[in-house]
């Protein structure tokens, strides 16, 4: 049993209250109460330290965590990092001072977390990575990682592309639109990527360059390619807010997205889905952000001390026209 298990109720109060004052200070929502467990015992609660809100893929994310933690009796401290990992930093003390059963936090980027992470195992409180890993040689910083396989993500993408150009014998000119510099998705998106083209010498990345993961970021950096770039045959974005920003460029410059450009994504939210079944966007890999039920599952297991898979991998698909047309009726993100 953990030592915050006994601390006296006022304490965890009084110390709530100076976190959630913090918080406020670096973007934090408030407490998402969960209902009282039914044993009558005291709620587990969770420290979650969000990236922020840059995608559709965000949002579900955020949704699924806070909607389940509510279901299964958890209390959850959610703060939202505005992309900002000082932001994150900020939070994840506030949750150590506040001592949390648990905290759980998708990294912004995949370095420089040693430090806090190092502080939270002192504290004795055990820390989950959801969504995005960390670089850090030390795998006991935290307890589990539960995820996608980025590297996979990427190759999927890639193994389209090169069935899509078998046998062409022109150069098949490719430009990237990365995720968040420094952070996991963008960096494994890019590897995976990029080894599985590489068995085409006819496919090349012309162009490489973030859109930060927001559909603004895409538009914006997507009409830069166009300018520099008149021959573009395919766009690759590590996410589809970025391919709907970019769409948005490529129509604005009188071309046919999924037609003169084609386009492939990562995430497979409702908006990339019904740009798919509309022919603007040709191949989506799937991420699924309904990681919360599974989350809640690991944090009550590492909070009773009990011994949880080092890595926990989201299973995914991918999706053309057809497939996306067939599961929008039910698509739930
Ligand atoms: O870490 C997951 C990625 O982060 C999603 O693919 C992207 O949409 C989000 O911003």
């Amino acid at each position: 049993m953990r030592t915050t298990k006994t601390l006296p109720a006022l304490r965890k109060l009084i110390a709530a209250g100076a976190v959630a004052l913090v918080l406020a200070a670096c973007g934090g929502g408030g407490g998402d109460g969960g209902e009282a467990p039914a044993g009558g015992g005291e709620p587990l609660t969770m420290g979650f330290a969000q990236v922020g809100a840059e995608s559709g893929w965000r949002t579900a994310n955020t949704t699924s965590v806070q909607e389940s933690a509510a279901a299964a009796g958890v209390e959850l401290q959610f703060s939202d990092a505005q992309q900002k990992q000082e932001n994150q930093i900020k939070a994840i003390r506030s949750f150590i001072q506040q001592r949390v059963d648990v905290i759980a936090f998708s990294p912004v980027v995949e370095s420089g977390w040693d430090t806090v992470l190092m502080e939270a195992k002192r504290a004795n409180i055990p820390v989950i990575l959801t969504d995005r890993a960390v670089d850090s040689t030390d795998t006991t910083l935290y307890k589990t990682f539960l995820g996608s396989d980025f590297i996979e993500e990427g190759r999927k993408a890639g193994q389209w592309l090169l069935e899509e150009s078998a046998g062409a014998t022109e150069p098949v000119n490719i430009v990237e639109l990365q995720g968040t510099t420094g952070s996991a998705p963008a960096i494994d998106r890019q590897e995976g990527f990029a080894e599985t083209i590489a068995q085409d010498p006819n496919l090349t990345v012309i162009a490489s360059q973030t859109g930060d993961f927001t559909r603004s970021g895409g538009r914006q950096v997507m009409e830069a390619f166009l300018k520099s770039h008149p021959d573009i045959d395919v766009l690759y974005a590590h996410n589809d807010d970025m391919g709907l920003g970019a769409i948005e460029a490529i129509e604005a410059a009188g071309k046919v997205p999924g037609t003169d450009i084609k386009i492939i994504t990562v995430d497979a939210v409702k908006d990339g889905m019904q740009a798919l079944a509309d022919g603007k966007i040709n191949f989506i890999v799937e991420c699924n952000p309904l990681l919360g039920p599974q989350l809640m599952d690991l944090a009550k297991k590492v909070a009773a001390g009990e011994e949880v898979p080092a890595r926990v991998v989201t299973e995914e698909t991918t999706f053309d026209g057809e497939s996306a047309k067939a599961a929008l009726p039910t698509r739930q993100y």
